[in-house]
Parts: structure tokens; C-alpha cells; sequence
């Protein structure tokens, strides 16, 4: 075999046991993004590409605009006062700023879980998990199977099936933010986004979120802010590093796959923070 043979076969093979997260086309697309809180600049430039049914997690220092990236993508950045935007964003190759786009719409196909779990503590555990379908008036007759689904994909079911008529305050603060993911996917969203979806949670909650966004990527597209190294490591296929430097708008300085950004990145930057030598 010659060595551009030889390359080749390698090509094949690699190509044939990547995993499917791996591959797979792009769900959604930031294109030149930069962000203004009224004359400030406080995100330059990122483009960053989210393939299909992956976990792509944002990392870096506070301060770096991760919070304000992962708003622009599902348009909750603009309810912000003094916010403005340049750039795209595309999902499924259209963009979700363009003239004829319904931001009501946009979110309900890409859905977002934020730090601190919002349920509405006085209805329901069942309420809770269609209170989402019913204010987006989306008409979905078979109510009993999207709450036991939807609690199943949020790892919640077993602990509440004995209770969905229970007020959702009784919950801990854990079982709370399944309790949210499960509201977020009763919409069947295509996206979530979590900004530090456990950064509230103690360990063995966080690990259930883990496990939870594992199996949800299966199905959808998952875009995670965490501050937590090892939990990018644990549920990301994809890591992007936002850096910001003093009084200097925030930017990528390096994204690919999770393995390389810990194992072998290439900007000394990247390196000293997944090293947790700042930050
Ligand atoms: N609503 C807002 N109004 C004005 N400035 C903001 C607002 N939200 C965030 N910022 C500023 O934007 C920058 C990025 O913040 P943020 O996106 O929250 O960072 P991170 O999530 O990485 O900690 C910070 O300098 C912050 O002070
Ligand atoms: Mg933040």
C-alpha cells in the first residue's frame, strides 16, 4: 500500500467510528457577533459553529461575555436596556435577527435554563412542566405523556411521579432545575441553552444535570456557560475559551473539541486558564 494510500484508509477509518456527535451538520452559527451595552463594546467578533445533537461549553474568566453571548442566541439579549448587536446568527441556516423572525417564535425552538432554577414555586410540579406550553399557546392534547416524558429526559421522574400534584417550592434546589429543563423540553425546543445551569447545585445534583444533558443531546443541540473545568470536560464535545482583556471587548481566543482545548491547546492562554492558573 502507498503511503497516500495508506492516508487515505486512515481517512475512511476515521471517518467511519467518529461518533455521530462528532459529525453531523450545523444547527446553529454565530457569524461575526459583537455586542454593545449602550456605547460599550463587550463581545468582538465571535464566530462560533454548534454542530447538531452536541455539547459545546463556554469557558472563561467572569466578565468575558459569556452571559451576553449565549442571550444572543436565542434573542434575549435585546430585552436588555442599552443592548445592541452586529453580526448573525443562523439557525438552521437562517438568521434569527432577520426582518421576518419572531423572537417568541426563535425561543420557543431554542430554549434557555439559567443559573438559578425559576420555577414558579406555587403551582404545580405538573403546572410547572406545561406552564411553558400553555403561554406560548402551543395546542399539544396529550398532556399526561409530555409530563412523564419530559420529567424522564430531565432525570425527574422517578422522584416526582408520586407527587406532580405537589407544589414545585417543595422541591430542592437540584430537583428544581431538572424540574426546569423539563419545562424548557416540554416546548420541544431543537437548542438549549444553560447558563451555569449547576453553579447553585451541590455535587450530586450537578451530577444528575450532567447525566441529563448527556442523554438530551441525543436528541438536541446543547450550548452550556460553565466555570467548572471538570464538567466541561465531562459533558462537551465542544469547548470555545472567552477571554476579555482589561477595558478590551471579550473574545474567543480558542474553540475545538473539548479534548484538545484541555489536552492540547494552542494559545498559552487558553493553557494557563484550563489550568486553572487564572480566572
Ligand atoms: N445588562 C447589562 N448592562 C450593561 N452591561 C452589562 C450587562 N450585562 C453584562 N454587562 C457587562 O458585559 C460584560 C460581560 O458580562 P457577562 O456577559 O455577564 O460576562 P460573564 O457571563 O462571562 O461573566 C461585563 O463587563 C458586564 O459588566
Ligand atoms: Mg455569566
Amino acid at each position: 500500500m502507498s503511503t497516500a494510500e495508506f492516508e487515505q484508509s486512515v481517512v475512511v477509518l476515521e471517518e467511519e467510528f467518529s461518533t455521530p456527535a462528532q459529525r453531523g451538520p450545523v444547527e446553529l452559527e454565530a457569524r461575526d457577533v459583537s455586542v454593545w451595552f449602550n456605547t460599550r463594546k463587550v463581545l468582538e467578533g465571535v464566530n462560533l459553529q454548534f454542530p447538531k445533537n452536541t455539547v459545546t461549553a463556554l469557558i472563561g474568566p467572569s466578565g468575558c461575555g459569556k452571559s451576553t453571548f449565549i442571550r444572543t442566541l436565542n434573542r434575549l439579549h435585546e430585552l436588555l436596556p442599552g443592548a445592541a448587536l452586529a453580526g448573525e446568527v443562523l439557525y438552521e441556516g437562517e438568521d434569527i435577527y432577520g426582518p421576518t423572525k419572531d423572537p417568541v417564535h426563535i425561543r420557543l425552538n431554542i430554549g434557555m435554563v439559567f443559573q438559578k432554577p425559576n420555577p414558579f414555586p406555587s403551582m404545580t410540579i405538573r403546572g410547572n412542566v406545561l406552564s411553558g406550553l400553555k403561554l406560548s399557546g402551543m395546542k399539544r392534547s396529550n398532556h399526561d405523556e409530555i409530563v412523564e416524558q419530559t420529567l424522564t429526559s430531565a432525570g425527574l421522574w422517578n422522584e416526582v411521579k408520586d407527587r406532580l400534584g405537589h407544589a414545585a417550592g417543595e422541591l430542592s434546589g437540584g430537583q428544581q432545575q431538572r424540574l426546569v429543563i423539563a419545562r424548557a423540553l416540554a416546548v420541544q425546543p431543537h437548542v438549549l441553552l444553560m447558563d451555569e445551569p449547576c453553579s447553585a447545585l451541590d455535587p450530586a445534583s450537578t451530577l444528575k444535570i450532567e447525566e441529563t444533558i448527556r442523554e438530551l443531546s441525543k436528541e438536541i443541540t446543547i450550548v452550556i456557560v460553565t466555570h467548572n473545568m471538570q464538567q466541561a470536560v465531562r459533558v462537551a464535545d465542544y469547548t470555545a475559551f472567552f477571554l476579555a482583556a482589561e477595558n478590551e471587548p471579550g473574545h474567543v481566543v480558542e474553540q475545538g473539541r473539548t479534548t484538545e482545548i484541555f489536552g492540547n491547546p494552542q494559545d498559552q492562554r487558553t493553557l494557563d486558564y484550563v489550568n486553572g492558573r487564572f480566572g
